[in-house]
């Protein structure tokens, strides 16, 4: 094995994601999950790596890729979007290797957080992290439900939704959601979201009053959704439901931390928990009462 690590390029990326979408499968279908992830355009990874390519990193071995890296960083928080390795590959140094330059771009980056999400039935990636200071705090639920089905047992939503675009006003009162729920803003994600054609941003109205944010995809993904006061969240997760279930998709999905009254509600509403992750941090980081997060990607 003649291993390098290096920066990844962006006409790698759909390669790279190959590789993700094959270990991803492996490792979910070992554990009798089946194969959880579908194939998608590497578009985040693309808007990550132009954005800074601190966080992207490739391991070759004789001109093939056999793990992928992929962090970004906002403000004080360093966040681990990727970290996999081919399935004939592991448990060979690879990951330690890749998350090596993960923890230089952390430090390049001045952050202070160190935050990712990853499978809970892995205890090789959460091995790994443990090694490296983050440790394993809080349950996540990808909760799924055919479209149809879920319509008659909502209830009408109980908050005003609005669209929200990339204006000033908008991007302002997302910043100050964003650093009452997470700590910091993430401006830059947000300008990336709004790009998306696919998906809907709304602001979460209560008596006039702006009190969160919500995103749904055309695919009927929820997140994320973020409120300046976790009271709300039953309310604005069913205000997100139901513009989720005026879309066309088949199924209706969200990532549910284990702390958020939003999981109850996940279930009542007859929603599978189809894949539980793990939140791990370096430090308690985040108020999971008042966020959904998009992806363990996105977070
Ligand atoms: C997780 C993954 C990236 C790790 O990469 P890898 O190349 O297999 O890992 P490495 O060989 O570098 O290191 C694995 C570490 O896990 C540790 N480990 C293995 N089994 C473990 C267990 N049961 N408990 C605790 N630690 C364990 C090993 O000790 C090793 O650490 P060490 O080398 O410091 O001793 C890789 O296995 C993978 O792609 N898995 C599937 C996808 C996935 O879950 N990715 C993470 C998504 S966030």
């Amino acid at each position: 094995m003649s291993l390098v690590v290096r920066p990844a390029h962006t006409q790698e990326l759909a390669r790279a994601e190959e590789l993700v979408l094959q270990s991803i499968n492996d490792l979910s279908q070992r554990h009798g999950f089946g194969a959880v992830a579908t194939s998608r355009p590497p578009d985040f990874q693309t808007f990550c790596l132009q954005d800074d390519p601190r966080g992207v990193w490739l391991a070759e071995d004789e001109g093939q890729i056999v793990g992928f890296a992929l962090s970004w960083a906002c403000d004080r928080l360093w966040f681990l979007a990727e970290l996999f390795v081919a399935p004939d590959r592991q448990g060979l140094g690879i990951g330690n290797a890749l998350l090596h330059r993960g923890m230089q771009h952390a430090s390049q980056a001045g952050a202070s957080e160190k935050c990712l999400i990853t499978f809970a039935f892995n205890v090789v990636s959460q091995g790994l992290y443990v090694r490296h200071g983050l440790l394993p705090r809080l349950p996540i639920h990808l909760c799924s439900a055919e479209r149809e089905p879920l319509i008659p047992r909502l209830k009408g939503p109980a908050l005003r939704t609005a669209p929200i675009g990339a204006s000033a006003a908008d991007l302002a009162l997302l910043r100050k959601i964003d650093i009452a729920t997470l700590g910091i803003s993430r401006e830059k994600h947000h300008r990336y979201l709004l790009g998306d054609s696919r998906m809907k941003g709304v602001s979460l109205e209560d008596q006039g009053q702006r009190i969160g944010y919500a995103y749904v995809s055309a695919a009927g993904h929820i997140g994320p959704l973020a409120l300046m006061d976790g009271q709300a969240m039953s309310a604005a997760f069913e205000a997100a439901l139901a513009i989720a279930v005026a879309t066309e998709a088949r199924q209706i999905s969200a990532f549910v931390p284990g702390t958020s009254a939003a999981l109850a509600i996940a279930a009542r509403l007859g929603m599978r928990f189809t894949l539980p992750m793990v939140l791990m941090s370096t430090h308690d980081f985040g108020d999971w009462t008042r966020y959904l997060p998009r992806n363990p990607g996105f977070m």
